[in-house]
């Protein structure tokens, strides 16, 4: 009698913050899939194999990587970084699942309307139709604003925060509920998620609310400035981890600048698919807020 293998799943931007917990959630079932992590450099490949970790080596810039990378894989997590590079490395990552008879590719996209024209909603949505084009089964995760860049924009100093795009709420999502969504749909396989939308946004907010929550968790009166969406510029150059290129940054520029003029007012509201996924309800902004009181302030 034939025995059933257990699929193996590829994931992407292990190291990334949400890649990470795409790894964790998935570590929980090892009985149900073989997680294989992409490392984007031969030292950290072999650091994770000598944590016993199966790893492989898969550079999304370098596709001579991509066809061993993937060689016995069933799913791929496909996670790109912030760049205009992902139209390339997602295309070329395609290609090479195709001829590796990959089963099924998750997507981390973008929450957004079909017709957005934000450059980098609209560089994840042409990838969305390249895979889909591919003929590989596809899953599409949207995820709204990640909780995250809170603390790394809108720092709370001497009482007060910034928002950069006027006073409408933006949707929310915790990082970590994005990758148990996304850990559910890999897990779960094609037979149940191909063909899927997935719109993760959970809650929102706009400075107002923010504040409101802020000082609820941190005890005291916190504040929201709202400055002009071309002020957001020399934040971004100055968040030491957020290093972006010129293309990237202008697209954040862009999306400040359409939500402060209304035209992506849609991104303020819940479309909210995590519990489907999760089993449970997602993360709230005053939970998350509470877990993370300490990165709220410097
Ligand atoms: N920020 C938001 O609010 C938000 C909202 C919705 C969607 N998104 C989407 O989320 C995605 C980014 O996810 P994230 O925040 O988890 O990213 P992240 O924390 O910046 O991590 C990026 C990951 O990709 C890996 N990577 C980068 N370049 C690579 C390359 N050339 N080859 C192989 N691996 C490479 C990095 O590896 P190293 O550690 O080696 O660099 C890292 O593991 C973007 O597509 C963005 O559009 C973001």
């Amino acid at each position: 009698m034939a025995t059933l293998q257990k699929p193996t799943v590829l994931v992407l931007g292990a190291s990334g913050q949400i890649g990470r917990f795409v790894v964790q959630q998935l570590d929980q079932t090892p009985e149900e899939v073989q997680v294989r992590v992409a490392a984007r450099t031969p030292e950290r490949c072999l650091a994770l194999q000598q944590e016993g970790r199966d790893a492989v080596l898969l550079d999304l810039d370098q596709p001579n990587t991509f066809a061993a990378a993937l060689r016995g894989v069933d799913r791929v997590f496909l996670l790109t970084g912030y760049t205009v590079a992902m139209l390339v490395q997602s295309k070329t990552l395609v290609d090479a699942a195709k001829k590796a008879r990959v089963q099924h590719i998750v997507h981390l996209g973008v929450f957004g309307h079909w017709d957005c024209t934000d450059p980098h909603i609209a560089w994840h949505q042409l990838v969305e139709t390249y895979i889909e084009a591919s003929g590989i089964p596809w899953t599409h995760l949207h995820p709204n604003m990640f909780m995250e860049q809170i603390p790394r924009f809108m720092k709370i100093r001497n009482d007060r925060f910034r928002v950069f795009w006027g006073r409408d709420r933006m949707g929310w999502v915790a990082s970590r509920d994005v990758g148990a969504a996304a850990a559910t749909v890999l897990r779960e396989g094609p037979t149940k998620h191909s063909g899927q939308n997935y719109w993760l946004s959970v809650q929102v907010a706009g400075g107002d609310q923010l504040a409101a929550i802020f000082s609820e968790v941190l005890g005291r009166s916190i504040r929201c400035e709202y400055e002009k969406p071309e002020d957001f510029a020399s934040v971004m150059a100055l968040t030491d981890d957020y290093r972006v290129e010129p293309w990237y940054a202008a697209g954040a520029m862009e999306f400040l600048q359409q939500f402060f003029d209304g035209r992506m007012s849609d991104f303020g509201v819940v479309r909210d698919d995590t519990p489907y996924l999760m089993s449970k309800p997602a993360t709230t902004l005053k939970q998350w807020a509470m877990e993370n009181r300490t990165f709220l302030e410097g």
